[in-house]
């Protein structure tokens, strides 16, 4: 797919196949979040590929998380929380890494995460498979950030939901850039 077109087409795929993703493809995903760009070289992205029993076990991760924070939490309710992380055969979690060396700045790691995070919906797009990005408060979650190893301080930019779209939809016709953009001469 031609760049602009790969750009102008994506879309948030909330409806995914449960058909697993060819292993092959997901290292082209990947590829496309490392070429992002990252100032120092320091390539912050951390990414957690997660498919069969690990969304599982995220998904008990975040059970026991509201289980904690509301222990009385209608069953039903936990269980919902439980088979979120079942909605894609793939999710790819976006953490950063936080600055080791004084020159390096996180709100720079941060946002060469989010170049990191495009590129992957992209490169899932050119390649016709479906993708969301989402957050939600557990990309905050203590217990889910230590489930991937990061300390509380660090920041997960998302979960990347990967998967065959159940329906390829149209991209939302966008207000233009106008009302965005100064132009200064
Ligand atoms: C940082 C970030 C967090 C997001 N979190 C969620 C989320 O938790 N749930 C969700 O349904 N979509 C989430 N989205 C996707 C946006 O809702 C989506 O991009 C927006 O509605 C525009 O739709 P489009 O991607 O189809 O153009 C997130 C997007 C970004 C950039």
């Amino acid at each position: 797919m031609e760049l602009f077109e790969t750009i102008n087409t994506r879309y948030s795929a909330k409806n995914l196949k449960t058909d697993a993703v060819p292993r092959d493809m997901l290292e082209k995903i990947l590829d496309a979040g490392n070429h992002a760009p990252n100032h120092y070289r320091v390539r912050p992205w951390r990414l957690f590929v997660l498919s069969g029993g690990s969304r599982n076990k995220l998904g008990e991760v975040r059970a026991a998380s509201q289980l904690d924070r509301m222990p009385d939490a209608p069953k039903e309710a936990i269980d919902n929380i439980r088979a979120l992380p079942l909605r894609a055969p793939v999710i790819i979690t976006v953490g950063v890494e936080k600055p080791v060396e004084k020159k390096v700045i996180g709100e720079e790691n941060i946002a060469a995460v989010s170049a990191a995070c495009q590129n992957i919906l992209l490169a899932a797009h050119a390649l016709g498979l479906g993708a969301i990005w989402r957050t939600g408060e557990w990309a905050r979650d203590a217990k889910v950030k230590e489930f991937f190893g990061l300390a509380e301080d660090q920041t997960i930019s998302g979960f990347i939901y990967i998967g065959y779209p159940e329906i390829v939809t149209e991209s939302a016709v966008r207000p233009s850039f106008e009302d965005r953009t100064t132009w200064m001469e």
